[in-house]
């Protein structure tokens, strides 16, 4: 096996070195769950917090905190603008039980930005010092922090910019391999992840595009990356983590027999075991937009689901497309025959 098969962080160790990308709307307790059950995790994430009114949220109620207790590890992402914010936001943390703290640094939504959040703290290295020394004095958890390549592709910025992270005790990046402004139609720059490692003697994981084997094994071959961290694609195929971990990491993990119609129901099960009545519909149309394009016709899936007034019209009408474009001869896979 020439790839390592665990990163290790505080000597905490998280095997395969594969992790779920922060998410909001989608990286919830019930996409969480459904990921575990099929295998290949190796560490979780919530979507992004805000630090500051993370210390009010409360843990029965909020449906960013909800978590079940197979859920683990698992990753807080913080969504900080000022280096107040922190400290609270880590004692709850602490309280939460969270196993890494990774600080969101690239988010490039205007509504974040304009709050000095995100992808607009690259252009403060001097606000995120602070805000990495004040984190670093108040944990001993890993502290993680994830990037894009920057508003240009400027080299010397970057690697100023991700010295100082690890200076200050970062001890991951992962990075977005895409500038501030580049959409996801654009091809991501595997090949940049691979500057910032020979940057580092930190681990560093590639994010961008990875939604096959094959598209992580050229990631990897083009990055050198430590690890890979999947987005959307754990939403399209949450088995590709068991894919990867097995066929690129060499994990002898049995491969779930993976039937589509049956893994959206469980997920519609995992979204009602988790959250409140009001709180369901909106999250499984976010999946559904994702889950729909293993379809070629999944936009109707997805447009079905859209306009659905309930959860059970929802499912009824995503039931009814499966009977039309699910090919019968499917394995068969349940929580039950799952790995976990
Ligand atoms: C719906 C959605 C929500 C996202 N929310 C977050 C977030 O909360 N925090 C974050 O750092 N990145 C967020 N991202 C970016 C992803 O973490 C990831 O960097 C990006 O999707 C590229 O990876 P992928 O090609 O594997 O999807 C989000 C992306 C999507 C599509």
């Amino acid at each position: 096996m020439d790839k390592a098969q665990s990163l290790k962080l505080k000597g905490v160790e998280f095997s395969p070195p594969l992790l779920l990308a922060p998410m909001a709307g989608l990286t919830h307790s019930a996409l969480r769950r459904l990921i575990l059950e099929l295998g290949g995790i190796g560490l979780l994430s919530t979507e992004m917090l805000s630090a500051k009114r993370l210390p009010m949220e409360n843990p029965q109620l909020s449906p960013y905190l909800v978590r079940a207790p197979q859920e683990t590890p698992l990753s807080y992402q913080l969504l900080v603008s000022r280096v107040e914010e922190v400290a609270p936001a880590i004692v709850k943390l602490h309280a939460l039980q969270a196993d890494a703290i990774d600080l969101n640094l690239g988010c490039p939504a205007p509504t974040v930005r304009r709050m000095g959040a995100g992808s607009r703290l690259m252009e403060e290295p001097a606000t995120v010092q602070a805000i990495v020394a004040a984190a670093r004095k108040q944990t001993d958890l890993p502290l993680t922090a994830k990037i894009r390549l920057g508003e240009t592709l400027d080299e010397l910025k970057l690697r100023n910019f991700c010295l100082m992270l690890e200076g200050e005790g970062v001890e991951l990046v992962s990075v977005h391999a895409r500038l501030r402004g580049e959409p996801f139609v654009r091809k991501p720059r595997w090949l940049w992840v691979g500057k910032v490692k020979g940057w580092l003697n930190i681990p560093v994981v590639a994010n961008g595009g990875i939604f096959s084997v094959e598209d992580a094994r050229n990631c990897l071959a083009q990055s050198g990356a430590d690890g890979l961290m999947i987005g959307r694609a754990a939403a399209v195929r949450p088995w590709i983590f068991a894919e990867i971990a097995q066929a690129v990491y060499g994990l002898g993990l049995e491969m779930p027999k993976v039937d589509k119609p049956l893994l959206y129901q469980r997920f519609i099960e995992l979204l009602e075991e988790s959250f409140l009545e009001e709180r369901r519909l909106g999250r499984l149309k976010e999946f559904t937009h994702y889950f729909a394009k293993n379809y070629p016709f999944g936009h109707s899936l997805a447009s079905a689901v859209q306009s659905s007034d309930s959860v059970a019209q929802a499912k009824e009408r995503a039931l009814v497309f499966f009977a039309r474009n699910e090919s019968p001869c499917g394995g068969h896979w349940s929580a039950s025959n799952s790995k976990i």
